[in-house]
């Protein structure tokens, strides 16, 4: 990828303090002053020795729409994992604003309540009703033995009224497996947005959908956090729909972020540069033992 003043440096984005990220996110002067979260230097390494995130320093302001854009294996998936803790840091930090560092287990547990994830799968439980899918999003304020009791009256409102903004009301009774994948990604919006987060992630959230119902979901996911200020990760393969809807791209490529701009930043000779298939030896994560295992099994299976 040529080098552009929209490219990715690190010297661009200067590290704030740590304390400046341990205070309270009420009285900022700016959103891009206040990030919701940051990374510093966050590297992952999984255990095959494949880097799947290099050197990362990141802020993700306050109420910003943010789309992570790259070709199958550039690291969206670990990124998001990361904002949440599902994947641990082998480098650096991930620190929630007014938390702090999610290495701590009890912060990691506080910032996982107050962050919301969609899935591509949806992961709905299919024999359960719509209502019953998105009150499970309320699992995470509860703790103990309060989890056995009935849902009161106002979580059952309170996710009726989630349903209704997803525009799936006339469904809330009906079995999770009897909606289409498109109504079912939207069961699985409501049920984030009932935990009241502070940051919603999603992980290709329309991957499985038709081009129509891709856009309406995302329209309807995009009205939704702006209008609550929520502050939205989500990873995407349509550059389009990034286009029309993020207010800031971040484009990784095996591993690092080469963009890092407004969507009318991003050139199209930066968008073909960015899903240039590579095959560079730093891009094959697999030993040359593992090779001969891979290699070995096969031979198997022909004989
Ligand atoms: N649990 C894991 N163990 C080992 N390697 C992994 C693991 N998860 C992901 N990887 C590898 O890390 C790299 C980045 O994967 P990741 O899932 O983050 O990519 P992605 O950009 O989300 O791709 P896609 O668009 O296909 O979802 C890939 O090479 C992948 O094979
Ligand atoms: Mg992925």
């Amino acid at each position: 990828m040529s080098q552009t003043t929209h490219a990715y440096n690190s010297s661009v984005i200067q590290p704030k303090e740590d304390m400046a990220l341990e205070k309270s996110s009420d009285n900022s002067d700016s959103a891009l002053a206040n990030p919701v979260i940051c990374t510093r230097s966050l590297e992952v390494t999984y255990k095959n020795n494949l880097k799947a995130l290099k050197s990362t320093s990141l802020e993700i302001a306050q109420g910003s729409f943010v789309v992570l854009l790259g070709t199958s294996g550039a690291g969206k998936s670990t990124l998001l994992r990361a904002l949440n803790g599902l994947v641990q840091p082998t480098a650096g930090s991930v620190k929630a604003t007014g938390l702090g560092d999610l290495a701590n287990p009890s912060t990691l547990q506080r910032h996982r309540r107050q962050t919301g994830m969609i899935f591509q799968q949806h992961h709905l439980i299919g024999r359960l009703s719509v209502l019953n899918n998105v009150l499970l999003g309320r699992m995470g304020h509860h703790s103990g033995w309060r989890m056995f009791c009935p849902w009161t009256r106002s979580e059952k409102e309170q996710a009726l009224a989630v349903i209704d903004r997803v525009g799936l009301l006339e469904r809330a009774l009906a079995r999770a497996d009897q909606l289409s994948g498109g109504q079912q990604q939207r069961v699985g919006m409501a049920r984030a947005l009932i935990q009241q987060p502070r940051l919603l992630l999603a992980d290709e959230p329309i991957a499985s959908l038709d081009p129509n119902t891709s856009l309406r979901l995302l329209q309807s996911l995009h009205d939704i956090c702006k209008s609550d200020g929520l502050t939205t990760v989500v990873s995407l393969h349509q550059v389009d729909f990034a286009r029309q809807f993020a207010d800031r791209i971040i484009g990784l490529k095996q591993g690092a972020v080469v963009f890092d701009g407004a969507p009318q930043e991003l050139s199209a000779h930066q968008v073909t540069d960015l899903y240039r298939h590579h095959t560079s030896v730093e891009a094959r994560p697999v030993s040359a033992a593992a090779s001969a295992t891979v290699f070995q099994q096969s031979s198997l299976l022909e004989a």
